[in-house]
């Protein structure tokens, strides 16, 4: 069904149904917000590509928890098709018929419309997500959102309003910021916390590895479909692969440094070079980057992500405390003796995610990651713009200001925000031209 038909098709029954929902959950003092009678967390998939897909199999997948599929959307049918068939194993936990797939650049308001879901997974490219993640939690639904939750300023604001919008009607959020979820990265951290390696002073975190995916451009598709379905390679979608993927090793260098967890805890600033050594790609994204982040007290940690063949890959993070050197699951002293060691189950993390979220759906446990998601995504933005502009930024000064790679609404028919040259080409962001934009005010005096 498109988007667009369903949205007019919506019944004044279902309006009064949700309406009726609400009221009955806050007499009952329930934890499922519009589903008070039943013990069935009822999933919409928004964005149903390959994490979008994983996400979901992990959800139903969550041990003792009755869950089901209640509907879908994706921009492309075929996406919307293929995660489908990957659940054909789950049949029992799958309720989603022809009226309850949606697809278009805005179905995701279809799913979050509908009473009868209680948790979105929100799996789009990110560009989307504080729209999304706003809509859903003004809708009153608990929800997964994959990372980087952000790609610009505005987008941030919007998160953190929608997280504590979260936090005052009890919804709960998970971000898929997997390595929060992993045992040897919580271990290690509540080892630090106790002082195994005194004051943490120093670090790097890294992920340097080959050349991301490139989808080329189909004969039938406008520039529009090429961009949404080549997302990575454009700001307004991605947010570049600092934010895309280094975000994990950047939030893990908050993580460690920050003290209550719940709280976002980030860099004062931001400063550092980057590039694009491949240039036999046609895309808006530099493909390495190199950031100093500084945080309160002098704490500087130095950041590096590269996606370019060849080379050594290296993922991950080390800090430096006045006691010992920290490797994630290992701390020793600088003369290499060990201090500690991780030895316990490391269940796989993205399967933690779900399992943690149910039950703090079901027991009302407090449970909300965007505040710390947010931080670790703007953080990476504020290293996309210190590599691009070749400047230092301040993180709250960036946060305040007007920054918006978004448009409003985008249609299959709009022009994207980004469009290739006279040659074909998309801009490569230059220091020496480099300009802070809201593409909503584009164009106007
Ligand atoms: N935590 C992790 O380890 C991890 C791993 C992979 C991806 N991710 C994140 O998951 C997100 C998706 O990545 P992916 O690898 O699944 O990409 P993907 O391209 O496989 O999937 C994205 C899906 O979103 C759909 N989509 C695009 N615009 C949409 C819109 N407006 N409404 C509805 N659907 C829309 C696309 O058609 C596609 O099916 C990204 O934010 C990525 O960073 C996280």
């Amino acid at each position: 069904m498109s988007a667009a038909s369903h949205r007019a098709a919506v019944s004044r029954r279902d309006v009064i149904r949700t309406a009726a929902g609400v009221a009955a959950f806050t007499a009952a003092g329930g934890v499922h917000g519009q589903n008070p009678s039943s013990d069935t967390i009822r999933v919409g998939l928004i964005g149903a590509g390959g994490r979008g897909t994983g996400a979901l199999q992990q959800t139903l997948a969550v041990p003792g928890s009755n869950v089901k599929l209640t509907a879908i959307a994706d921009a492309f049918q075929s996406r919307v098709d293929a995660a489908l068939k990957a659940v054909e194993n789950m049949k029992d936990k799958v309720d989603c018929p022809e009226g309850r797939r949606f697809i278009g650049l805005d179905a995701a308001r279809n799913v979050i419309d509908l009473p009868d879901v209680d948790l979105v997974i929100l799996a789009t490219p990110p560009g989307f997500r504080p729209f999304h993640f706003d809509a859903a939690i003004k809708a009153g639904k608990h929800v997964f959102m994959e990372k980087p939750v952000c790609v610009d300023s505005f987008g941030a604001r919007l998160c953190l309003e929608a997280a504590k919008l979260a936090d005052e009607k009890k919804r709960k959020v998970v971000v898929g910021l997997q390595r929060r979820y992993d045992n040897r990265y919580r271990e290690t951290i509540a080892r630090i916390r106790e002082g195994v390696a005194g004051d943490i002073i120093g670090g790097q975190v890294y992920w340097n590895g080959g050349a991301i995916w490139y989808r080329d451009r189909q004969k039938d598709q406008n520039e529009m479909q090429f961009q949404v379905n080549n997302w990575y390679h454009f700001n307004w979608l991605c947010g570049d692969h600092i934010c895309e993927q280094h975000v994990h090793n950047i939030d893990v260098a908050n993580w460690v440094l920050g003290g209550d967890p719940a709280q976002g805890y980030h860099p004062e600033n931001a400063y550092g070079v980057g590039g694009r050594q491949d240039r036999s790609r046609n895309s808006e994204i530099y493909d390495h980057h190199a950031v100093t982040f500084s945080y309160r007290k002098g704490v500087r940690i130095a950041s590096q992500c590269r996606q370019v063949g060849g080379g050594d890959g290296r993922v991950n993070e080390e800090f430096q405390g006045t006691k010992g050197f920290v490797r994630i699951g290992q701390i020793t002293d600088y003369d290499g003796r060990e201090l500690w060691k991780f030895e316990g189950p490391a269940p796989n993390p993205y399967q933690v995610e779900h399992d943690e979220l149910h039950d703090a759906i079901r027991n009302d446990k407090p449970l909300n990651n965007a505040f710390s998601g947010v931080a670790a995504s703007f953080a990476s933005v504020l290293g996309r713009l210190a590599t691009y502009s070749g400047k230092q930024w301040d993180y709250d000064k960036a946060l305040a200001m007007d920054y918006r790679l978004m448009p409003e609404n985008p249609t299959w028919e709009s022009a994207p925000p980004v469009m290739p040259n006279a040659e074909g080409q998309y801009p490569l962001p230059m220091p020496a031209s480099f300009k802070v934009v809201d593409v909503t005010k584009l164009g106007q005096s």
